[in-house]
């Protein structure tokens, strides 16, 4: 079969890598994919928010599945349109995908199901005063600040005090390029322990469990400095023992799944449970409604299964026929940055090194283009090393040994990533 693959990034380069393995495959094209991505599959040059030229490309190309990597596209509504003309789509509806899309929706649909997460209270942004009278008689810190809708991860704030809530509020309130997702706002209960993140698959019926992995979301080591789109990732993370995953699956994942079911907004597509390990066991901490990025990188080379025939059976329905197989097998995955990101940083600089890195260790492309026929950066995340070995410790160093042999001027990666996995390995 023909498929369509929507993105840009290192998930995108990784699951191209996967699906491009699969027998069933004919062609393979990305939109609009990066360099890593045409190595195993045609880039086209389409935007992801012109639904009507994706849709034509579709009709054009003979594609009989369209899997959409991020999470815009998917809150915009682009699966209803294309199956609303008869076309496969891997990845959820507009109103399944509000788990991602509104805090609010994910905070009332939990609340309604009983399914574990923060306190939460939520005001229109008309209500500023309310929000700030609602904070000033509250003793706990610190509270989370959230715009409701898709922010690209900046829209949450920690606040250690009242008068940084406040502060917080005006920012939601004036800041331009926060005020639509900050229509709704969201003050949640600080929820205290370690996070992981569990990836679902389901076809709206039926879910099962791919795997688990920890990301890195701060920029500094020890995780400190600025939020990222994630430095890093490690897969399996140990915090989450086998009782834990069982708990995740029958607290969380299958709750999540039936409710959306029996609402009527039955969930297609990947749910990505972001989880805080408490002290009273597993909660919610978000939703997204795609794989996450660096996460999958760390997980897809774990997966012994087909991908392609896992997408196309959750998008037919069909998925309680397919066992998900994973290797025993650990997986790091390092983020090589542009220096100054998350803040400003340069592009165009060239990147040498790729070759020499050894077989065993993939290397996805995230923020790179090719000028002048040379490999250069692009974006704030740049390359994503992925190594593997039997103990996690064997994957950090095999990763770390391979991402020396990578450079490019004022190149940036973490050297702690998977370090809090060991932690636990060690009890
Ligand atoms: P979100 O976009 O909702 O995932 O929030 C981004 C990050 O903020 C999460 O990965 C957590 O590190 C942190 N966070 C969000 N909500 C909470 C909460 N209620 N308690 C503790 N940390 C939180
Ligand atoms: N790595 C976090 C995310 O994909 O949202």
């Amino acid at each position: 079969m023909n498929v369509l693959l929507l993105g840009s990034g290192g998930r995108e380069h990784a699951m191209a890598w996967s699906i491009s393995k699969s027998p069933k495959l004919d062609k393979l094209f990305i939109a609009p994919g990066n360099p890593g991505t045409a190595q195993v599959g045609e880039n086209v040059d389409l935007s992801l928010s012109e639904h009507q030229s994706i849709l034509e490309f579709i009709e054009t190309n003979d594609v009989a599945l369209t899997v959409v990597g991020p999470e815009k596209p998917l809150v915009e509504g682009l699966t209803d349109f294309l199956e609303e003309k008869g076309h496969k789509v891997f990845g959820p509806s507009k109103t399944a995908a509000q788990l991602e899309g509104s805090k609010k929706f994910a905070n009332n649909f939990m609340e309604e199901n009983n399914i574990p997460t923060a306190e939460y209270v939520s005001f229109q942004k008309e209500e500023f005063d309310e929000a700030l009278s609602y904070v000033k008689q509250r003793e706990e810190y610190p509270v989370v600040l959230k715009a409701d809708g898709l922010a690209g991860g900046k829209g949450v704030f920690i606040c250690e005090t009242e008068e940084e809530v406040e502060k917080r509020l005006v920012q939601l309130k004036e800041d331009a390029k926060l005020s639509d997702a900050a229509e709704t706002l969201v003050i949640e209960e600080f929820m205290e322990g370690e996070e992981a993140s569990v990836f679902v698959i389901s076809d709206g019926n039926t879910a099962k469990i791919i795997h688990n992995a920890q990301d890195h979301k701060r920029i500094g080591e020890g995780d400190t400095g600025l939020n990222t789109g994630g430095m890093g990732a490690y897969s399996p993370a140990p915090v989450m023992t086998k009782d834990l995953m069982m708990r995740v699956e029958k607290e969380i994942v299958l709750p999540t799944i039936s409710a959306m079911l029996l609402d009527g907004n039955p969930y297609k597509g990947i749910l990505y449970c972001g989880l805080m390990i408490t002290d009273q066991g597993p909660k919610v901490v978000e939703y997204n409604c795609r794989f996450g990025d660096p996460e999958c990188q760390a997980i897809l080379p774990s997966l012994k299964t087909d991908l392609l025939e896992l997408l196309d059976a959750a998008s037919s329905g069909e998925l309680e026929d397919i066992d998900i197989e994973i290797d025993d097998q650990y997986r790091c995955c390092v983020v090589m940055a542009s220096g100054g990101y998350p803040k400003a940083y340069e592009k165009g600089k060239e990147i040498t090194g790729i070759e020499d890195v050894s077989d065993d260790v993939l290397v996805f492309h995230a923020g790179t283009a090719l000028k002048d026929s040379k490999l250069v950066t692009e974006g704030g995340r740049v390359l994503n090393v992925v190594g593997s070995g039997a103990s996690l410790q064997d994957a950090i160093k095999s990763t770390y040994a391979q991402i020396k042999k990578i450079s490019f001027e004022d190149a940036y990666y973490r050297s702690d990533i998977g370090v809090k996995g060991l932690a636990h390995l060690e009890d």
